[in-house]
């Protein structure tokens, strides 16, 4: 038997997580329903509003990102819509759009610590800065190849305060950031923002890679539609871009 609780489907009638189909097509905004499908209940009006946001957040930032790149090359090769969208889905990985499930399961593991143990934001901060350092690992969801200041972050953090889901997953990586403006400027990024917002929204971190693949697809679909209509076939690197340093002919 393979049970699910997400949709109960039978001849002329389809029921997602209780609520017909028909019921939330066109009165249950998009990222609603999203909400709906991993949580199994409604959102309120903040969270319909966060969760939006956060998926707005991830839409698109230009060709240059490594998943955007791979779907717009393979749309250039003349394959269907979908497979070049694949194509870009799979270069979402722990160093693009990854930063976000990583951010999310460290900050999730050190809140419950600091709560356990009753440490300020200050105190846990310093304690997880030290803990990384000693695994050499790094902060994930912290400093941009293009911004010093994501103007992603501001505004989600700014929305999560009006919202009320500034609690201590944000509170805790602002603490970070503040940790390490002691020595360098290392912001947080889009990813770091949506790793303690949905923290904060009780989301479990191994969806934390879910909020930016549901609002990349949309700006890849964007792209490859681009590709495939106004470029010409088959973009590839010129021969005068490559350099061969193997072993010469023998
Ligand atoms: C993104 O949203 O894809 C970026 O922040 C990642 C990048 O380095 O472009």
């Amino acid at each position: 038997m393979w049970k699910t609780g997400i949709s109960n489907i039978k001849p002329d009638d389809i029921v997602t997580r209780g609520y017909r189909q028909e019921d939330l097509i066109g009165a249950v905004p998009f990222a609603s329903v999203f909400f709906l499908l991993l949580k199994s209940r409604m959102p309120d009006k903040k969270e319909a509003k966060m969760i939006d946001a956060l998926i707005t957040s991830s839409i698109d930032h230009g060709v240059t990102p490594p998943s955007t790149h791979a779907a717009r090359i393979v749309a250039s090769a003349g394959v269907p819509l979908p497979s070049a969208v694949a194509a870009g889905m799979l270069a979402v990985g722990d160093v693009h759009g990854g930063a976000i499930e990583d951010g999310a399961k460290v900050l999730q593991e050190w809140v419950k610590s600091m709560l356990e143990n009753d440490w300020s934001l200050e105190e846990t901060a310093t304690r997880m800065l030290a803990q990384l350092q000693k695994e050499k690992k790094r902060m994930p969801g912290f400093g941009h190849r293009i911004h010093k200041r994501d103007p992603r972050t501001k505004r989600l953090f700014g929305l999560a305060q009006e919202l009320g889901f500034e609690k201590e997953h944000v509170r805790l990586s602002l603490a970070v950031e503040k940790e390490f403006a002691k020595k360098k400027t290392l912001p947080i990024n889009v990813d770091g923002a949506i790793a303690a917002i949905i923290s904060d929204m009780s989301f479990d971190w191994r969806l934390g890679k879910a909020f930016f693949v549901m609002g990349r697809v949309a700006g890849m679909i964007a792209h490859v539609y681009e590709e495939m209509t106004t470029q010409k076939p088959m973009r590839r690197m010129c021969v005068q871009e490559t350099e061969y340093d193997g072993p010469w002919e023998r």
